[in-house]
């Protein structure tokens, strides 16, 4: 896999720009093994979003203390860009290995980027409307990250998330229901770019 054009590089601080592209190299070395050794084999629903598209789409929102959350984490490489930019940034993984790689990278980069083992989804998180159209697809069910994190989803500032194809109402839902109305929700597209919302411009039919 090869790393996007540049387009953020004047932005951002040069001993910064150094640890970013190192980080992204690596992560995209860890994708391409992870291709090799697991999504060759059988379906695995972690698919890498477009680093660079995230990254540009992270920046507005750097401040001291913004809190910043990860769903479906998987090897930790986009909640270590965000600890890296300032952020205070976690990460929510259901699949445990992930999680182990993610905190390994985050040794490695010397990040402070904190991993839950878990899911995304709060405890007792229910769809509400019903229908084929609202299943859960390939988001996973497991214990609550949260509270591992020992922080809920509304103490969260801006709160990423990369869904499938069909899953993006699920991550409305979520932040709709569960998040706090200030707080910003980016979701990376599958047709490439990353939409930026409010929580309180969320409106689910419900
Ligand atoms: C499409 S991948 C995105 C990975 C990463 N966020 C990125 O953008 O590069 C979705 C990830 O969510 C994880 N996942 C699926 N359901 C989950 C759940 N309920 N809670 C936490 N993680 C979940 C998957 O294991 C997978 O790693």
């Amino acid at each position: 896999m090869s790393t996007p054009p540049d387009s953020t590089a004047p932005l951002l601080e040069p001993a910064l720009r150094a640890r970013l592209d190192a980080l992204l190299d690596e992560g995209w070395e860890l994708c391409d093994r992870f291709d090799t050794d697991v999504r060759q084999k059988e379906f695995h629903p972690f698919l890498p979003a477009d680093y660079e598209e995230v990254l540009e789409a992270l920046l507005p929102f750097r401040g001291p203390g913004v809190r910043f959350l990860e769903w479906g984490s998987a090897n930790g490489v986009i909640t270590i860009m965000a600890d890296l930019l300032g952020f205070e940034a976690y990460g929510i993984e259901l699949d445990g290995d992930l999680v182990v790689q993610a905190r390994a990278l985050a040794q490695r980069t010397g990040s402070r980027a904190r991993f839950a083992a878990g899911s995304f989804l709060p405890s007792g998180y229910r769809l509400n409307r019903g229908g084929e159209k609202d299943r859960l697809g390939t988001i996973g069910t497991g214990p609550s990250g949260y509270v591992e994190l020992g922080i809920p989803l509304d103490d969260f500032d801006l709160v990423f998330g990369y869904p499938w194809s069909g899953e993006e109402p699920i991550m409305l839902d979520l932040m709709s229901r569960y998040g706090r109305a200030d707080a910003r929700l980016l979701l990376a597209k599958t047709s490439g770019g990353v939409k930026s919302m409010l929580g309180r411009e969320i409106v689910v039919a419900r």
